[in-house]
């Protein structure tokens, strides 16, 4: 099977056309595909249909499979997740409605995830789009100042799942996650390095004063948040999506509550530590 990877935008992103992830995939193809993903730090392959388990066996070709952590993961399908406001998909779900700002998935936990992958089921006719933006050419557009200035940082991230998405904390819940990593951290597998903060996670860079760690994060969130550095999905059904969760951040646009949207999401494992 031959592949074809096209650029989604200048900032971040392929599309990736030509195959059937309903299927095995043979070593040739998977490693274009992996190619791909490491390049554009997202990929996008429309046109499929999927069950859990093809989601499953797509994601397993790139690692370990990262259980739902809710109690309440059913026994069959533990590492699916229900990205939905749909109350009846007979799975667990999370981030169930609305907006969220910019974020890398689990930055709060010692060992955030490789990546993860969003299946397209039900879509809003507005709304509801996902926002990547590129944290590897975002760093590199830095200048050699703040390159300098940002060497050897570290930041507290932390996520209580009770707020609202769309807000940073000002006070913190000592029983929610929370973990210090680089605030730019370098790739296990490309060697590239890309910022790693973001505006709804991060909320400290250690040992600094409040003032100076606030001017150091609020540029930085701005910065990534660039539109030259972000792309702009609009959701057709029987998409998948995978991002590189250690070079891109996402952000979700507001959907109305009204209208029904449901992603079906399974997540890798990281065997590298965040350094
Ligand atoms: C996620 C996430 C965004 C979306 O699943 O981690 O941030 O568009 N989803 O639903
Ligand atoms: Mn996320």
């Amino acid at each position: 099977m031959s592949i074809t990877v096209s650029p989604l935008s200048e900032a971040i992103g392929a599309r990736i056309e030509g195959v059937d992830l309903s299927r095995e995939l043979d070593d040739e193809t998977f490693v274009a595909i992996k190619n791909a993903l490491f390049e554009h730090a997202i990929i996008v392959v429309p046109g499929q249909t999927l069950h859990e388990d093809d989601q499953e066996r797509f994601c397993r070709y790139f690692g370990e499979l990262e259980m739902v952590r809710s109690g309440e993961a059913t026994s069959d399908h533990p590492a699916v997740l229900m990205i939905t406001n749909v109350t009846d998909s007979g799975r667990p779900t999370a981030l169930e409605d609305g907006e969220m700002m910019f974020h890398y998935d689990q930055c709060y936990y010692e060992n955030p995830a490789l990546g993860s992958t969003l299946y397209a089921i039900e879509v809003p006719d507005e709304g509801g789009n996902t926002l990547f933006a590129n944290c590897r050419l975002a760093y590199e557009a830095l200048d050699d100042g703040w390159k300098a200035r940002l060497d050897g940082l570290r930041a507290l991230h932390y996520y209580d799942y009770k707020r609202d998405p769309t807000l940073r904390p000002s006070e913190i819940n000592p029983g929610a996650p929370q973990w210090v990593h680089p605030v730019v951290r370098t790739h296990p597998e490309t060697g590239k390095k890309a910022i790693y903060v973001n505006r709804l996670m991060t909320l400290r860079i250690e040992g600094m004063d409040r003032a100076e760690s606030d001017g150091i994060l609020d540029y930085l969130f701005a910065h990534i948040e660039k539109p030259e550095f972000v792309y702009e999905h609009e959701w057709t059904v029987g998409e998948l999506i995978m991002w590189d969760n250690r070079c891109s951040a996402h952000a979700r646009t507001w959907f109305s509550p009204d209208k029904r949207r449901m992603m079906r999401r399974v997540t890798v494992r990281d065997p590298y530590p965040v350094v």
